[in-house]
């Protein structure tokens, strides 16, 4: 009965993506979840099967699209409706204060809306009965890029309004926004990967946005919150009771909205928040002061730029005065140098700061900035304290100007500059130690070779009494060489052999990632494995084939070329290779046939796998993972704390309840043995990492 089992995916196709919309509601809107993340990623990947299976039924506002894809988004311009407007801003309360009176000419007492000023990139979403059609950036105010694919990725975002009064058509403007734990994240695997940090979340978030692939938008963890509304039918005479209704449809707005009826409720409001924003997980640089009712806003019209009836109150950024003792030259391990200011300690913002960036040569000699001086500290929308400036009136007498490092402060090798660069950087690759240290340490990773034995501080001990002098001298370590090393044992020794071998399991694009090149972060070296199956082909590569590779460009290709073009490189890859470790690509290969044919289910909590190492071996042995329980399944693997509904329903359906004892003698002596599967990815956007984090944003 094709037919009928046909219109029962249909149906169930529509059923998860209304409970997953429902879901997503409760979570991000009404801050009220009535799911575990976990059940919530179950009920998302038996959609995404589903999905799959039946492409008839695809939906561009599934809540599936939240993982984005990885096809190029070319962004065409797009006319806004309504111009995008900028808002006039001030420092100082007083003309706010004359802000407030001229509105009061104009309109007599009014009452206004008070709100947060959102430090991120502006938005405009257009709904068209109820679901989401389009999203613009703010362009030139008139037009913008169309960058819809990479919102629909947004998981606040919603893709399909619930409620009564929506408009058949209309337009909501907001912000995208990087909160502070995504920009951490982001900034943290930049720096591994040796790419150039985001200066702050606004410009993460706006560079986000115009990612070409909607994919690594979704990995990102942006956020969106709303604060216009605009459209001819619109369902309320003032600002505050729009936002009111664009909330019960499934917006998020803001929960700190106020409404004030006087310039003192206006300036406590600013005063509270002037304290409290330091406590959001999210950048805020401001208060937006509103006419509330759309009759008033109508008689005080526009400027050409900026609507007279609305105003930026913009917080100072907290500044400190303090000694800069001296400046450092730390080196990464892509041979960047970066100066690093010591300071005087300083009270600024609730924290004690010592040290501060100071960006590159360029920066200190323009703000010319030499040690001895006092200097301004500020904590902007950038999480490391900068110095902005200096007190010339207290310049130290006979002080003069700071000459930049010319050689390596570690190796002694004169400095250089690429094109393009305002960073200097050593050359010297194979002699100069953090460089050498650095690669070995990321040699190690979890995400790399995973050699957890290893630590930084033995990768240094082993350094500094001559047992490696880079990554492919850890595959020739003896145990007894280690046990005698000062804090190792033979218990830790063999730890460490141990990990070491097992590293020559982990599969080729973590191999590709572990040797450092730069610019190839986790998810470049997972294309380029994909394009290239092995590391012989990428080897041979010209860069204009490189560039084939999803998401490789210009400068990276130069940076693999350039990396393989180095003879100690090529040295340490032919010893690696003699190891043992993966060069190429696996095929997911097959252990045997034991399951082929059924269907499992994973549910809770494992005492010997791990619920990934599960799956894993169900797959290598030829069967099926499904997400949920229902007919189709014929075996529920049953672990500790599994909830009591699934368990009730796979008792309904007959589905067998089995253990993970009982699983794993299912598959013992299942012959023939291959090679092991490869690890699953361990960069697939998480929902529920990302919902943890985006979790009652507003
Ligand atoms: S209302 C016509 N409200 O600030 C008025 N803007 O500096 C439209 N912004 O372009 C803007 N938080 O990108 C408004 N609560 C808020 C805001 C806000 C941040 C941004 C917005 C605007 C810029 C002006």
């Amino acid at each position: 009965m094709p037919s009928q089992y046909n219109t029962t995916a249909e149906e169930r196709i529509n059923a998860l993506r209304r409970e997953l919309e429902r879901h997503n509601r409760l979570y991000y809107v009404d801050n009220a979840p009535e799911i575990s993340d976990f059940d919530f990623d179950a009920m998302m990947r038996e959609l995404q099967q589903l999905e799959a299976q039946y492409p008839q039924y695809a939906d561009p506002n599934s809540p599936t699209v939240r993982v984005g894809s990885d096809i190029t988004n070319e962004f065409q311009s797009a006319e806004h409706r309504f111009p995008m407007l900028s808002l006039g801003n001030t420092y100082s309360i007083d003309e706010l204060h004359e802000f407030i009176a001229r509105v009061e000419k104009e309109v007599g007492q009014t009452s206004y809306v008070c709100e947060l000023k959102f430090d991120g990139t502006a938005i405009s979403l257009t709904y068209e009965n109820g679901q989401l059609r389009r999203a613009v950036t703010r362009g030139d105010g008139t037009r913008g890029d169309d960058v819809t694919a990479n919102v629909r990725t947004i998981r606040n975002v919603p893709l399909r309004l619930e409620g009564s009064d929506i408009p058949p058509l209309f337009e909501i403007r907001g912000e995208i926004l990087m909160p502070y734990a995504s920009f951490d994240r982001l900034n943290a695997e930049r720096e591994a990967a040796g790419e150039p940090l985001f200066a702050n979340p606004r410009n993460a978030a706006a560079g986000t946005l115009k990612q070409q692939s909607s994919a690594v938008v979704a990995k990102r963890g942006l956020a969106c919150t709303l604060y216009q509304l605009a459209g001819d039918r619109l369902p309320a005479e003032s600002h505050s009771a729009n936002m009111q209704r664009a909330r019960e449809w499934g917006f998020p707005v803001s929960e700190h909205m106020r409404i004030c009826s006087s310039r003192e409720e206006i300036d406590s409001y600013i005063a509270e928040w002037d304290q409290k924003r330091h406590a959001l997980p999210f950048p805020t640089d401001g208060v937006v002061i509103k006419v509330d009712r759309y009759a008033d806003q109508r008689a005080l019209g526009f400027t050409s730029k900026a609507p007279k009836w609305a105003v930026a109150y913009k917080f100072k950024a907290e500044q400190a005065l303090t000694r800069l003792l001296s400046i450092d030259f730390q080196v990464g391990r892509t041979g960047a140098v970066t100066p690093v200011a010591n300071l005087e300690p300083v009270l600024l913002a609730g924290t004690t700061v010592k040290r501060a960036t100071l960006h590159n040569a360029e920066q200190i000699a323009l703000l010319d900035i030499r040690p001895g001086d006092e200097v301004y500290v500020e904590k902007g929308g950038e999480i490391i304290p900068k110095i902005t400036g200096v007190e010339l009136s207290r310049r130290p007498a006979g002080s003069k100007p700071f000459e930049y490092a010319a050689v390596c402060p570690e190796c002694g090798t004169p400095l250089v500059r690429y094109e393009g660069e305002a960073k200097h950087y050593c050359p010297n690759q194979s002699g100069c130690r953090p460089q050498i240290l650095g690669r070995i340490i990321h040699f190690i990773r979890r995400k790399a070779m995973n050699i957890d034995g290893l630590g930084e501080e033995t990768v240094e001990l082993l350094f500094e009494s001559g047992l490696i002098k880079d990554a492919s001298d850890l595959y020739d370590l003896q145990a007894q060489q280690l046990a005698v090393l000062p804090r190792l044992g033979d218990k830790s020794a063999e730890n460490i052999i141990r990990s070491i071998e097992s590293s020559l399991e982990v599969p080729f694009h973590r191999v590709l990632f572990a040797l450092g090149i730069r610019f190839v972060g986790e998810t470049t070296a997972k294309y380029l494995a994909a394009h290239f199956a092995s590391l012989d082909a990428v080897m041979s590569a010209s860069p204009e084939e490189l560039t084939q590779a999803e998401e490789v460009g210009g400068k990276i290709a130069e940076s693999i070329a350039d990396y393989f073009a180095d003879q100690n490189n090529i040295r340490i890859i032919e010893r690696l290779r003699r190891a043992g470790v993966q060069f190429t690509a696996q095929e997911r290969e097959l252990r045997s046939q034991a399951l082929a044919g059924l269907s499992f289910v994973i549910s809770g909590k494992f005492s010997d796998h791990s619920r990934d190492e599960l799956k894993e071996l169900i797959e290598a042995h030829g069967g099926r993972n499904l997400a949920a329980v229902s007919a189709n399944v014929d075996y529920l693997v049953a672990g500790e704390n599994m909830g009591p509904a699934k368990l009730k329903k796979a008792e309904k359906l007959g589905v067998k309840i089995i253990s993970e004892t009982e699983f794993a003698a299912m598959i013992t002596g299942a012959e023939p043995a291959g090679t092991p599967a490869p690890e699953q990815s361990d960069d697939k956007p998480q929902a529920a990492a990302q919902q943890a984090e985006q979790g009652s944003l507003f």
